[in-house]
């Protein structure tokens, strides 16, 4: 194929995203990992399904070895610790922000042209530190997370409104984690905002469990999801590689917009073949605009934290 994606990290977000791009046959795929052998042997296995959906996709496992990613138009980070029950996803910010930032300098050298798409966690600080390290644009370094908490509350209102998913679009602004901004006047049902068909109480019940869906997972698994954070990731690969110019809620470095500047945050953004093509600006009621403040200062405090313990271990 003309398109090659690596996945860095094949552990089950990377490899679940591996086999999604094979099926869907969107690109050529790299995947690596440090563990010996695991990437090879996941790469390997999606190879040998391929007869069946007759899918003629290049997909090679590297350990350890970026010379294969070389090129690449999309990389995706998943590499890192995950959670285990009664961890947030901030408690894997020291040891990730090492791990991202090895991989990142690696990535760059040998696709210095690639977009990158975050999804170690904690997601909007990681994007930071790859933002940094990498020295690229903005435009071409992307979080995955608005989407999977986006399809998230989106779920839980299907299920409780009896409607069918695809009726639904539902909006979730903000960081990826406790201060996630869901906007339920911009979340409607076949048009129609959900202010309209379910009482607040009602409504802030699914808010919650949004915002605390990722968690639910972890306590269920014991570590954290990977269906749900591989279909968001590859709806954004699929928007960047067929240049759909789709409006999805991404982690972007925002320079103004919403009136904050120097952090990443989940906003929509339009996704074509030159990453972020434009930043989607919403007009929020004051609650929102403090809810999306909150956030901010919490994703900062997260860069500040990390901007320590760089400066400590330099
Ligand atoms: C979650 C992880 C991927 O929300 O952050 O499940």
């Amino acid at each position: 194929m003309d398109k090659k994606v690596t996945i860095i990290g094949a552990g089950n977000v990377g490899a679940t995203i591996a086999m999604r791009l094979f099926e869907k046959e969107l690109s050529d795929i790299v995947l690596t990992d440090v563990v010996e052998g695991i990437a090879e042997g996941k790469a390997l296995d999606i190879k040998e399904s391929g007869k069946i959906g007759g899918h003629d996709v290049d997909i090679k496992g590297y350990t350890s070895d970026y010379s294969g990613s070389e090129g690449s138009d999309i990389v995706v980070i998943t590499a890192g610790i995950t959670r285990k029950p009664g961890m947030s996803r901030d408690d894997l910010l020291a040891k990730n922000m090492e791990i991202v930032e090895g991989v990142v300098k690696e990535v760059v050298r040998f696709s210095p042209n690639s977009i990158l798409i975050i999804v170690s966690n904690p997601l909007d600080a990681m994007c930071h530190l790859a933002y940094e390290v990498s020295g690229f644009p903005r435009e071409r370094v992307i979080g995955m997370a608005g989407i999977l908490d986006s399809i998230r509350f989106s779920t839980f209102i299907s299920e409780e409104l009896n409607v069918s998913i695809e009726n639904i679009n539902a909006i979730v602004l903000g960081g990826h984690g406790d201060t996630m901004v869901p906007l339920p006047r911009y979340t409607t049902v076949c048009g129609v905002p959900i202010t309209q068909l379910m009482e607040k109480e009602k409504i802030d019940r699914l808010i919650q469990r949004t915002r605390d869906g990722g968690a639910e997972i972890v306590s269920l698994l014991k570590t954290s999801a990977f269906y749900a954070p591989s279909a968001a990731t590859v709806e954004m690969i699929e928007a960047i590689l067929k240049d759909k110019k789709k409006i999805l809620p991404c982690s972007v470095f925002l320079d103004g917009e919403y009136g904050i500047k120097g952090v990443f945050l989940g906003v929509p953004v339009k996704l074509g073949k030159g990453g972020v093509e434009e930043i989607i600006e919403f007009e929020l009621n004051e609650e929102e605009k403090e809810a999306l403040n909150r956030s901010k200062e919490h994703v900062k405090s997260l860069i500040e934290r990390m901007k320590n313990l760089r400066k400590s271990r330099a």
